[in-house]
């Protein structure tokens, strides 16, 4: 690890007087949230040292601060993604400053693939439970003082922030569903088989990110809530070849409500 958390975090910190407890990265899809932010400090990616520029269409690259609905809240518009070649290490880094900011409360969202029948394409989904399917782990070969290397995965989602969530959806008139989330490596997408082995494990929606933030918020001790916008039919179901262009446009489409969502969400805390 190159960067020093504590080090990014007095960089955020210094450019602001406000104190965010409430952590928010925004996936595809969620990225028109960071317009109803009231900015009150903007720092990309890049000015973090350690942390390289995002590189992937669609994903802008730096952290926000400011307020949402009048709670302090610091955005991460846009990750760092394992598929693009980054470590875990950094992919997580910014959990790991967040949690040196003093945020202790983390909301993750991405786009995913449906895969329970019940999912549509442009539904929401609450994270209930993760399955790490990437193939590696963040806590893998780190040592950080101060935190435990054996981390419980029990409750790795928050029932008090979901049930928030859920009356925050419940005030937007808007469907929440919940569900299991799959995390791939990326960035090919499933195959028909792999889908069908996935329903059968009991998996709701697939995506290449969260997981691994997740495990390392757990290992921090923050509260984590899940929140997948379903994006695509998975593989083996619809029939029909996923593109990324496909990802992105009803990311664009669903991001009026994503804003609304969160936004609520935010004034319910
Ligand atoms: N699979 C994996 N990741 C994804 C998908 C998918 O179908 N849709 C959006 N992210």
């Amino acid at each position: 690890m190159s960067t020093n958390p504590e080090e990014a975090a007095n960089q955020l910190l210094r450019l602001t007087k406000l104190r965010p407890r409430l952590g928010i990265v925004l996936g595809s899809a969620f990225g028109g949230v960071v317009d109803e932010i009231e900015v009150e400090a903007e720092a990309r990616f890049d000015e973090i040292p350690g942390m390289p520029a995002s590189r992937v269409e669609g994903h802008v690259g730096k952290f926000v601060i400011g307020r949402l609905a009048g709670t302090e809240v610091l955005v991460q518009a846009g990750r760092l993604h394992y598929y693009e070649g980054h470590s875990m290490d950094v992919v997580t880094l910014p959990v790991r400053v967040m949690a040196a900011m003093g945020i202790g409360r983390l909301v993750l969202t991405n786009a995913a693939g449906g895969i329970a029948d019940g999912l549509d394409v442009g539904d929401f989904m609450q994270i209930t439970d993760h399955i790490n399917l990437m193939g590696d782990n963040p806590l893998r070969g780190v040592e950080y003082s101060g935190v435990q290397q054996f981390v419980d995965m029990t409750d790795a989602y928050s029932v008090e922030l979901g049930q928030a969530l859920g009356q925050a959806a419940e005030n937007c008139g808007i469907k929440l569903k919940q569900g299991v989330y799959l995390a791939v490596s990326g960035p090919s997408y499933e195959t028909p088989a792999e889908i069908r082995a996935f329903k059968q494990i009991g998996v709701d929606a697939v995506g290449m990110s969260t997981v691994p933030e997740t495990i390392v918020a757990r290992q921090c001790g923050m509260e984590v809530l899940g929140l997948s916008c379903i994006t695509n039919t998975a593989a083996a179901k619809g029939g029909q070849a996923i593109t990324h262009d496909e990802v992105l446009a009803i990311s664009t489409h669903a991001s009026q409500a994503a804003s609304k969502l969160l936004k609520m969400f935010c004034g319910l805390l």
